[in-house]
């Protein structure tokens, strides 16, 4: 099938990444969210990372132009969705919102349309099962900041077909992704392996092992992660970060229990730099 309209539903942090990777690939995005305000501050962040990008010189003024020609937003999923090739969801990370989200996708599309789930954890096979084609339904796990980021992680659940699996390849290695195909289960592999390690770091900050800082330039200069364990939570948000240790702990058992420091930052709302407050205090410079 050619791959021509994307839609991506939910503008938050990854939404708004993953509509510049279609946009910039030259696919026309409409990207939607419940909204109104979500789709306001989405637009925000596209132009702050494009404007970044220019500014390091990776992109001129034309290239975002046209990228930004590429997309429409709306809060209208119905017309949104009405002539969508594929779309793909990042919605919050909560499987009863993402259900609602893929039975009102599987009512307002055409029957050719692919879905695509951008879920850190949940299983695609769930969220195939409340539509009409569970064959057309995949996971394309893009990573944080989706725009930079090589390789998104595709999952295929029992039921996703060969077809599907290969026009999604095809669909991203027209995006400029580099792709492994995963099983459907819990995190995936990079979740399952990745996000244990997070969680520990807030063991280890609320047992006193090490302060914040420290923990995070252990990982940065001792082991060259891109960024400490505690500044990546505060960047993909405590919430999501909960919520998938909460799966986890579900599904795989008493090892991934979510740190308590963790649910404590969760309950008091500090969510990480979408709050101005995670682990770190984003209102003043630390
Ligand atoms: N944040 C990360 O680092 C990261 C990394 C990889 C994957 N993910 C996954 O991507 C997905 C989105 O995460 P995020 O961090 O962008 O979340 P977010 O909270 O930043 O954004 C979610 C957006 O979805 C919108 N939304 C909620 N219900 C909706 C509906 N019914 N219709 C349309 N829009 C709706 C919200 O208004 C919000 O703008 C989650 O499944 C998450 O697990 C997140």
């Amino acid at each position: 099938m050619e791959m021509k309209r994307v839609c991506v539903v939910g503008m938050g942090t990854m939404g708004s990444q993953i509509g510049i990777v279609c946009a910039r690939a030259g696919f026309q995005t409409f990207m939607v969210d419940i909204l109104e305000e979500q789709v306001g501050k989405g637009l925000q962040s596209i132009e702050s990372f494009l404007k970044t990008q220019e500014k390091k010189g990776k992109v001129d003024r034309e290239a975002i132009d046209r990228i930004s020609s590429f997309i429409k937003t709306g809060i209208d999923m119905g017309e949104a969705l009405s002539d969508a090739d594929l779309v793909i969801e990042a919605v919050y990370e909560d499987i009863k919102v993402k259900k609602e989200v893929f039975k009102k996708m599987d009512e307002v599309s055409p029957s050719r349309t692919i879905f695509a789930s951008n879920t850190s954890t949940l299983w695609i096979a769930e969220l195939g099962a409340v539509t009409d084609r569970p064959e057309k339904c995949i996971g394309t796990h893009f990573l944080i900041p989706a725009a930079l980021t090589p390789l998104v992680e595709v999952v295929r659940s029992i039921e996703t077909s060969d077809e599907t699996h290969e026009t999604v390849l095809e669909f991203l290695r027209k995006c400029g992704k580099e792709t492994v195909t995963v099983a459907d289960s819990p995190g995936f592999v990079i979740n399952r392996l990745y996000l244990p390690m997070v969680n520990e770091a807030f063991f280890a900050l609320e047992t006193g092992l090490a302060s914040a800082e420290e923990i995070d330039r252990s990982c940065t200069r001792g082991l060259a992660f891109p960024l400490g364990p505690l500044a990546a939570a505060d960047a993909f948000g405590l919430d999501i970060l909960l919520a998938s240790m909460e799966t986890f702990h579900r599904e795989l058992g008493e090892k991934y229990r979510p740190a308590p420091l963790l649910v404590k930052l969760v309950k008091a709302g500090r969510l990480g730099r979408k709050t101005g407050r995670g682990v770190y205090n984003y209102s003043k410079p630390h």
